[in-house]
């Protein structure tokens, strides 16, 4: 669902240090968090995935940058068909998830809670702390998966997904 080229394009367009704090390293930790996050909640995949890649894939500050949430599903809108393809529905719960994903605190579909989630469990890289009220699947708010997530977080662990991805 990801590809090289996929990847490239959004690098190509990426404003910010691409291995800095909301760059490609983040995406790969909310890419695997998304992944097993679904495996327990029935999210769809597929749009989970695109999320880890798309939603701060048009940052223009590694601070507040409130616009950057639909810029990231405009440009989404944009490689569709291109470099990756998913179907009406999957694509509106994709753009609905980065749009809302830093204005909204939950959301009615799983998948879109799913893909807040898995951004949400990496934030210990900027020194915050994992908030349980802040996550709105019960899956992310087990303690194992905080643990594993704030492992990973903490130390800017490399997702095994980014050898893949850099090759
Ligand atoms: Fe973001
Ligand atoms: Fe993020």
């Amino acid at each position: 669902m990801v590809s090289r080229q996929l990847l490239d394009a959004i690098r190509a367009g990426y404003a910010l240090d691409w291995h800095g704090l909301h760059g490609i390293r983040h995406w790969a930790r909310v890419y695997e968090n998304g992944i097993r996050l679904a495996a327990e909640t029935g999210a769809r995949l597929p749009v989970v995935q695109l999320f880890a890649v798309f939603h701060d894939s048009r940052r223009l500050s590694e601070g507040r940058d409130d616009g950057h949430g639909p810029r990231g599903a405009l440009l989404a809108e944009e490689f569709r068909g291109r470099y990756f393809d998913l179907a009406d529905e999957d694509f509106a719960l994709l753009t609905a998830a980065c749009r809302r994903h830093t204005a909204a605190a939950s959301d009615d579909d799983i998948t879109v809670r799913v893909c807040f989630d898995a951004d949400r469990l990496d934030l210990p890289r900027v020194g915050k702390v994992i908030d349980c009220n802040l996550l709105c699947t019960d899956a992310a708010r087990r303690p194992e998966i905080i643990a594993w997530a704030r492992g990973r977080s903490e130390s800017d662990a490399e997702a095994g997904i980014l050898s893949s991805w850099e090759e």
